[in-house]
């Protein structure tokens, strides 16, 4: 039972929760996984940087490249951010040196997956991305596992806790959108940069990565239509309450004839309806597939725990030898569909 070493490349929000969770947990995560998960080396900008935590013991690269070529690293986890750049030439470096890899980059997925899958699958290597949608829900799991004898129709739900988390205190506080999002990203929910949120890109990237999965197709961000809650006004959200709805920014995917129209727009959605009432920094993913119907998962879509969480349970599948296709098929299998025109819509 050799230990799995991990190189962390990135000790922000996410990194900072891999690390704290593998120090709470340890012993009942290696009781699962019949093996010990340790951080060995970590990678971020800043050096001298207090982050809180004991980083004595765990070896310093400055380069977060330089994680994929150590001989005390088997699975790279990528926890930096960004489509380009140092997360992908981590990744493409800890895929070509033969290591696992574990992200929670959805941009990076969302632009690259389907090639970074090619190259995963090719070597015999997992590419993991649990904790790119929806935060600490597992629903990549979900699709790739429990639902894998399905036909999926539909998936959709609430997919970015920052945007939920404003609309949410919009509803209750009558507070500014400004003030709301400082909040947000004082929380560790936000982008670095937060117009990805507000403007319905990382839900979008979201939605093009669960289309993926659910639907056996290429990832195709490219298709998504997206409108953000930059638009959406208190006085919106109350005359919506009034007519009995509540607003909430939800990104939709569903076959449609060949094609799948995957959108991402400001929904009014009835009270009563099982998602209107989540909250917060919480997230919804609805699925609908043929033999088991409607499916609801919920929980915290974003923050150090609930992402982590799901980093986490990439490396205990990776621990345990379970190595499924990235998109939960090979993806040479994958099969393009048409994505359906605005027009049509
Ligand atoms: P943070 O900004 O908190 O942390 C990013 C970390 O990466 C920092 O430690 C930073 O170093 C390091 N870093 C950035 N660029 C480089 C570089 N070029 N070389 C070395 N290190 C670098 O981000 P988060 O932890 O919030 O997010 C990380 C990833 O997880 C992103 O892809 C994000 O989209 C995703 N994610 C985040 C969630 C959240 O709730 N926060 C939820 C789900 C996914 P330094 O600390 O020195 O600045
Ligand atoms: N910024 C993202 C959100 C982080 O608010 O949902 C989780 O992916």
């Amino acid at each position: 039972s050799q230990t799995i070493r991990v190189g962390l490349a990135g000790v922000g929000t996410v990194g900072a929760g891999v690390l704290k969770i593998l120090e709470t947990n340890g012993d009942l995560i290696a009781a699962r996984c019949g093996r010990r998960i340790a951080v060995t080396a970590v990678s971020a900008r800043d050096r001298t940087k207090d982050r809180g935590i004991d980083l004595s013991g765990v070896a310093w690269e400055d380069d977060p490249r330089a994680l994929a070529v150590r001989d005390d690293v088997d699975v790279v986890v990528e926890v930096m951010g960004g489509a380009n750049g140092a997360a992908l030439e981590t990744v493409e470096a800890a895929l070509g040196a033969g290591k696992d890899v574990v992200t929670a980059n959805k941009a990076l997925i969302a632009t690259h997956g389907t090639r970074l899958a090619t190259l995963a699958e090719d070597r015999g290597l997992a590419l993991a991305f649990e904790a790119a949608v929806a935060g600490g829900i597992p629903v990549i799991k979900a699709l790739k596992e429990g639902l894998a004898a399905n036909r999926i129709d539909r998936v959709y739900g609430i997919l970015n806790g920052t945007c939920n988390y404003i609309l949410s205190d919009m509803e209750t506080s009558g507070r500014a959108f400004e003030l709301v999002l400082r909040e947000a990203q004082a929380l560790g929910y936000a982008e670095a940069d937060p117009t990805f949120d507000v403007g319905g890109i990382d839900t979008a990237h979201k939605l093009a990565i669960l289309a993926a999965v659910a639907f056996g197709m290429p990832v195709n961000f490219d298709a998504v239509h997206v409108e953000g809650i930059e638009q959406v006004s208190a006085e919106d959200i109350a005359f919506a309450r009034e007519l009995g709805y509540r607003i909430k920014l939800l990104g939709m995917a569903r076959r449609r004839g060949d094609g799948v129209d995957q959108r991402v727009h400001p929904c009014m959605v009835p009270l009563g309806a099982p998602i209107a009432d989540v909250d917060g920094v919480e997230n919804a993913v609805v699925t609908e597939g043929d033999a088991v119907g409607r499916t609801i998962l919920v929980g915290r879509g974003a923050g150090e725990g609930p992402t982590a969480s799901a980093v986490v349970a990439d490396l205990v599948d990776i621990a345990r030898g379970l190595r499924l296709p990235v998109f939960g098929q090979p993806v040479g299998t994958l099969s393009d569909v048409a994505p359906i025109d605005i027009a049509e819509r």
